[in-house]
């Protein structure tokens, strides 16, 4: 296995979350961590608590932001995209516009703009580790936009492993993890996520830092391309 020893890793969106879980394992690990997201309030919280990560805004559509960061950082060991970077419309697909439904897609674009922008930086036997989500492969009624983004992230991970080698680009495929991302449920928040999982193998929602680990083992295994791989409490099995 690769150490992660005076790597340079960056982590757009991490700020929060599954990101930030990665952020704090991979700095853990003794790697040089930069980590962003657009909310000044989330990065003050964030630097406060974990002093030696290097947290910065940007949005994940800023190109030129990216490429600045980038070139400042100079060599980019690995690289990792789970910023939402979206609006999703959860709605049958029927009662979407079709504005809506494009929208969801922004977290693509949002991923391919970090490839692009760190490409040139990128070491030779540097790793790129992309975000998904079981409803890439099972999709609950409402959640096509999901789907269909999900589906294209992990179709854009196999497609740029035999682009990009030797450099590795792998896509970790979460179930439901309790984040920020369900942060609007207010006190419902441990009660509904109780009952989304109940009927699951593992019956509880997965942890940022479950995740997080998932990553570490795409940054880390120099033989993993292509792979998609689902940290879900068993969502995925029939
Ligand atoms: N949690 C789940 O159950 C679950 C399930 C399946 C897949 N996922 C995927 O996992 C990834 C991480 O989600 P999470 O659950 O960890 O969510 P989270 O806690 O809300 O964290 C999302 C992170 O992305 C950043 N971000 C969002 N939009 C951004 C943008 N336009 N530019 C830059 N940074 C941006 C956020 O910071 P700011 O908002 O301040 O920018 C934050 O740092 C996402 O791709 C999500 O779709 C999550």
């Amino acid at each position: 296995m690769q150490t992660l020893t005076n790597q340079n890793v960056v982590v757009i969106g991490g700020t929060s979350g599954i990101g930030l879980a990665t952020a704090i394992l991979a700095h853990e690990a003794g790697a040089n961590v930069w980590a962003v997201g657009r909310s000044a309030e989330r990065i003050a919280v964030a630097s406060a608590k974990h002093p030696g990560i290097l947290f910065s805004a940007l949005d994940i559509h800023d190109n030129e932001g990216l490429q600045a960061l980038f070139a400042q950082i100079g060599t980019i060991d690995h690289v990792v995209a789970c910023a939402t970077g979206a609006n999703r419309t959860l709605l049958p697909f029927l009662q979407q516009t079709q504005a809506q439904f494009r929208e969801a897609f922004d977290k693509l674009w949002g991923y391919c703009n970090v490839i692009r922008c760190a490409a040139e930086f990128l070491t030779a036997d540097a790793s790129i580790t992309l975000v998904s989500g079981t409803p890439a492969r099972k999709a609950n009624p409402g959640m096509s936009s999901l789907s269909c983004v999900g589906s294209a992230v992990e179709a854009l991970t196999r497609a740029l492993a035999l682009e990009m080698a030797p450099r590795r680009i792998n896509v970790v495929a979460p179930g439901l993890i309790s984040t920020g991302m369900f942060d609007g449920m207010g006190d419902k928040r441990d009660a509904t996520l109780e009952k989304m999982t109940a009927n699951l193998p593992i019956k509880r929602a997965g942890q940022p830092a479950e995740v997080a680990s998932a990553i570490l083992l795409t940054m880390t295994n120099g033989y993993m391309t292509g792979a998609t791989l689902d940290v879900d409490g068993g969502t995925l099995l029939p």
